[in-house]
């Protein structure tokens, strides 16, 4: 399979005033682009031509590094726009909120693991929610990584890339992750994921 680039969910001015028609226009339009189309110049010839993409994710990793890190921000971005949704945040999904409590104690205490977690994230990466061993969990991961690779399945996954926030929040990443998590976060395609790694 190519890595082809899907359009967004929503319209580019759906998100504000927490995420721009700009930053959206950069963040979709020219770095997502980047990745996949880099990451089909290194698909080419390779083992992992036919397989699917979280396969390639998988099986480059440690292994085809310039591939990897390009298919993996592939995969990490087609989740995330569906992790954005307007007026997201709010209500829970019953399911989600009871293993978020059985796992972490309280909702809020999830939250502030989630956003230490992308706070402190040294540089760029990613910070996420992801099931393990039959187990909710906190990670935090540098660049392109994320769950898969670390034997879990990513339910849910903030970008903090500076090119995810610079342009509405400069250097203010704390508040860039607290509007994802209270203004933003589609809860619906995290019990969706779930669903289906359960
Ligand atoms: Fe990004």
């Amino acid at each position: 399979m190519s890595f082809t680039l899907p359009d967004l969910p929503y319209s580019y001015d759906a998100l504000a005033p927490y995420m721009s028609r700009e930053t959206l226009e950069y963040h979709h339009d020219k770095h997502h682009l980047a990745y996949v189309n880099n990451g089909n110049n290194l698909l080419k010839g390779t083992e992992f031509e036919g397989k699917s993409l979280e396969e390639i994710v998988k099986g480059s990793y440690g292994k085809n590094a310039g591939l990897f890190n390009n298919a993996a921000q592939h995969y990490n971005h087609l989740h995330f726009w569906n992790w954005l949704k307007p007026n997201g945040g709010g209500a829970i999904p019953g399911e989600i909120e009871k293993k978020l409590v059985e796992d972490f104690g309280s909702v809020d205490k999830f939250k502030e693991e989630f956003l230490a977690a992308g706070t402190t994230q040294f540089g760029s990466g990613w910070a996420w929610l992801a099931l393990k061993d039959g187990k909710f969990v906190v990670e935090k991961t540098p660049n392109g990584e994320n769950p898969l690779v670390k034997g879990g399945v990513p339910l849910l996954g903030v970008d903090v890339w500076e090119h995810s926030y610079y342009i509405d929040y400069r250097n203010r990443r704390p508040d860039y992750l607290k509007a994802f998590v209270e203004n933003l976060v589609n809860w619906d395609y995290v019990a969706e994921l779930y669903s289906k790694a359960a």
